[in-house]
């Protein structure tokens, strides 16, 4: 965190997203599944609407629509890059982090064989994991779990140190939790892996829409997230160092080009989507203050790290006063997100998201895909209710999910 006055206050961040105005009967919605998915503001949907009805067309043309969309994704490279501290031509789009991770996986894969290790984690969403499984069955690798303390929700560091030896190629790991919200400290792991000669993949998916990164400063190989985490349409980006990009052994098509990062893109992009990310980065850049966008990214991205966690400890503590509910995962004032997951004795995770969705509050509920983590705490059945505090999320909100929770 920098001591840098916020320079733009929630009620202002809320004016510029459009689904903060519906109203159930005549509640205003309360949008608490941002870990699932987020509200746009105007600038992403009026970049989207834009690329489709001016510049809507193929790319490596002539003609000046097919000019328009090769600058509509060089910016939006550009201007992940700068979020996340990278090159231009390390950023790669794709569908989904799901996706770009089986893609990268498969490349890495012909690298691999029997005797080989992958280290993942429990923490992880099993979209870092199954990519991973995948190189058992196909390349004879040998995939080792890394366990995490239930009363704690944190990694295993012990375990960690264990289980990378010699023979890890890859630790894949998660940068924050997206069930529990634990932020983990991955350049501590980084430093772990590269000991022992491994590289190293981050999925910041959870991480992104709460703290900035910076990939040289990690100084990890790999590192997925997803645009509509934070904010933007449905696209997905992978960052890989610029020697590994060009060195990767990825399916492609021969005709297609070769050059990083297009090499790493199957088929044609979503390029309204890409349209839209570039201006959600932009977006935030106009959050913050700084002399570069980059300065101003921190500056925002800190704004809204200091926002999630006065909310979160407002939400733990209101929940955690609650007889019938069990909290999961690490308390405030450990490093954590925004996020945070919880059960009410006696009802299913599905009948109380019901219950509150008919109050207007909108929360998502079942295993989020963190499918371990929920088999070490026994909720594999019944599931979490997950509550995800976003950028435009208020202290009111909070409040009227906290009574709402007391009602059941
Ligand atoms: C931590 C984490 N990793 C990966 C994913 C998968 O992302 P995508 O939907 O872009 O494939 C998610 C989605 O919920 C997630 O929360």
């Amino acid at each position: 965190m920098t001591d840098m006055q916020p320079s733009v206050t929630v009620e202002q961040v809320r004016s510029s997203f459009p689904a903060l105005q519906r109203l159930q009967g005549n509640i205003p919605v309360a949008y608490f599944d941002g870990p699932g998915g987020t509200q746009v503001p105007l600038h992403v949907s009026d970049a989207v609407t834009e690329y489709l009805l001016t510049h809507n067309s193929n790319r490596h043309w002539n003609y000046p629509t097919s000019l328009e969309t090769d600058k509509v994704v060089t910016y939006a490279r550009e201007a992940v890059a700068e979020m996340l501290g990278a090159g231009t031509s390390e950023i790669a789009f794709g569908p989904n982090m799901t996706t770009l991770t089986f893609h990268l996986s498969r490349a890495l894969g012909r690298e691999y064989g029997p005797g080989d290790e992958i280290v993942v984690t429990e923490l992880d969403h099993h979209a870092n994991i199954a990519p991973w499984q995948a190189l058992e069955k196909e390349r004879g690798i040998t995939l080792k779990w890394v366990r995490f303390d239930t009363d704690s929700g944190l990694l295993d560091w012990n375990d960690l140190a264990e289980k990378l030896t010699s023979n890890t190629k890859l630790l894949a790991i998660s940068a924050a939790s997206n069930a529990l919200g634990t932020i983990i400290e991955t350049g501590r792991a980084i430093e772990m892996a590269h000991a022992v000669g491994a590289e190293v993949f981050v999925d910041a998916v959870h991480l992104l829409p709460h703290q900035l990164v910076d990939v040289r400063a990690l100084d990890c190989e790999f590192l997925a997230g997803s645009v509509y985490k934070f904010y933007g349409p449905h696209v997905g980006f992978l960052y890989t160092r610029q020697d590994r990009l060009e060195s990767l052994d990825v399916a492609k098509l021969i005709p297609s080009p070769d050059n990083a990062p297009d090499r790493f893109e199957t088929g044609t992009l979503n390029y309204e989507g890409i349209a839209g990310t570039g201006a959600i980065v932009e977006y935030f850049a106009s959050l913050g203050t700084g002399s570069t966008r980059r300065e101003c990214l921190i500056s925002a991205f800190d704004t809204f790290h200091g926002w999630g966690t006065e909310l979160i400890g407002r939400l733990w503590a209101g929940l955690a006063a609650q007889d019938r509910v069990t909290l999961y995962g690490p308390a405030p004032g450990t490093p954590r997100t925004p996020t945070l997951s919880f059960t009410v004795e006696g009802m299913l995770s599905g009948d109380v998201t019901t219950a509150l969705a008919k109050e207007g509050l909108y929360l998502t509920n079942g295993n989020f895909y963190a499918r371990t983590i929920a088999e070490r705490y026994g909720q594999l059945e019944h599931g979490f209710i997950r509550a995800g505090c976003a950028c435009y999320t208020t202290m009111d909100e909070i409040e009227r999910l906290i009574e709402a929770v007391a009602s059941l």
